[in-house]
């Protein structure tokens, strides 16, 4: 009887309302047109996909690393960035892309396209301004850390948003046109409306004035938001832990909640009434930009809950997306963790690890692995591909060590 249910449901949605499943891993970046979307994973691949349809048209590959940034340019050609320092557009056909930059700056962290002209940030705080038809770039300097989040505005300026907590705006070239500071460390940066949207470490939303005023603020969650998207009427945007909040624009008012329980959204995408939002396990899921539904198909909590109830075990929960406990099962974005305690670092056969990992001296301890998580993975080995995070309680921290010293070799 269910099943005959679940059948007719299926018959009577269209393929339009599929999740879009593709990654090996989790998805760290996404963008959606009309008909297309594009995203790119910690498995390094960039996908093109027929939204409608939910299938895949290209798989590109060109990246060392993380895919940190994708953008759509028209319906065929997009565009990828990597931890790798690379920027690449890509066209729907041929096996290369159409240009890519070289490795020579530093992780790419944000990425936009207005025009003709694409802008890209990086971890050392440069913004470059790229050509789309030749791939010609020039750099300036914009921030002191990370450059957390890019967005063109309707007069062409860019807006950019940094780790030094600055909100800056600059013209075509490169001159600074307004600056302010802000309350917190900015995650993103989305245009919403007029306006600009910007999810912060601390859990709250704001909306900024093109000057950099802070309009209407909204404090969502304990826990960091890390993604963001936005359209004239809304905006979307998520915490590490996965729950998902849909709000109006301008007022900020929440209009729907989703929660999460699959692990973090590391990426989301509006376009329409479709809300795509992306993270765990390779699905890229599609929710309602109204209300919230589920529209995909993949049930909200595909990951198995641990019989273990320690609060170790709930905290693992964030990790357990990329990493396994099971010894030698590296096939998650990171390596496995089963016996970690007094490893050295990258030194566990059979991963891949980054050149930066592998040229570290770092045994892991409970007290290592602790600083790991109080400072972030990006400031305490920096250069890692494992995305910036934090364990910001210390009793969590305890409790996550003392669950991971249960897998002891
Ligand atoms: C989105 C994916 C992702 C998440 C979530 C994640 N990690 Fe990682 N982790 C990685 C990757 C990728 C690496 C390898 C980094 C490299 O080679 O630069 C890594 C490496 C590590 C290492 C070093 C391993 C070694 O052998 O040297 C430790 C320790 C670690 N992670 C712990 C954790 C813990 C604990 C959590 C949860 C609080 C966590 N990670 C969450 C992706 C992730």
């Amino acid at each position: 009887m269910r099943l005959a249910l679940i059948g007719a449901l299926l018959l009577a949605t269209t393929a339009a309302a599929q999740d879009l499943t593709g990654h090996g891993g989790p998805v760290s970046a996404l963008a959606a047109g009309a008909a297309v979307a594009v995203s790119g994973g910690f498995d390094g691949r960039v996908i093109l996909w027929d939204s409608t349809q939910a299938s895949a048209l290209r798989i590109a590959r060109l990246h060392d690393g993380n895919v940190t940034a994708v953008a759509l340019a028209g319906e065929t050609r997009f565009l990828s960035a990597g931890q790798d320092g690379r920027i690449a557009l890509w066209d729907k056909g041929g096996a290369d892309p159409i240009w890519s930059t070289p490795k020579e700056v530093s992780p790419v962290s944000a990425l936009t396209l207005g025009g003709d002209q694409v802008a890209a940030g990086f971890l050392d705080g440069r913004i470059a301004r790229i050509d789309l038809a030749t791939g010609a770039m020039t750099l300036h300097p914009a921030h002191e850390g990370r450059v957390a989040g890019l967005a063109f505005l309707p007069d062409g300026s860019l807006a950019s948003v940094g780790g030094d907590l600055r909100f800056s705006r600059w013209d075509s070239a490169g001159t600074l046109l307004a600056r302010t500071s802000l309350p917190d460390l900015p995650n993103g940066l989305a245009r919403a409306g007029d306006a600009l949207a910007i999810p912060f470490a601390e859990g709250a939303l704001r909306l900024l004035s093109p000057e950099g005023e802070i309009l209407p603020e909204r404090f969502l969650s304990e826990r960091p938001l890390v993604a963001v998207a936005a359209n004239a009427e809304t905006v979307a945007a998520a915490a590490v832990d996965g729950t998902v909040w849909l709000l109006d624009l301008p007022t900020l008012a929440p209009r729907a909640e989703v929660p999460g329980g699959t692990g973090p959204v590391w990426a989301l995408a509006l376009e329409g009434e479709t809300l795509f939002a992306a993270g765990m396990q390779g699905v890229i899921r599609r929710l309602s930009a109204v209300d919230g539904a589920s529209l995909g198909g993949t049930p909200l909590a595909t990951a198995s809950l641990p019989e273990d109830t320690s609060r170790g075990a709930e905290v693992w929960q964030a990790c357990a997306v990329c990493h396994s406990l099971d010894p030698g099962d590296h096939s998650r974005a990171g390596p496995s963790l089963h016996g970690v305690l007094g490893r050295r670092i990258a030194s566990v056969e059979g991963y891949d690890f980054s050149p930066a990992l592998r040229a570290m001296e770092i045994v892991w301890t409970p007290e290592t692995i602790s600083e790991l998580f109080e400072f972030g993975p990006e400031a305490y080995t920096p250069g890692s591909r494992m995305p910036d995070q934090r364990v910001g309680d210390p009793a969590d921290r305890q409790a996550l060590v003392e669950y991971l010293s249960r897998f002891a070799p």
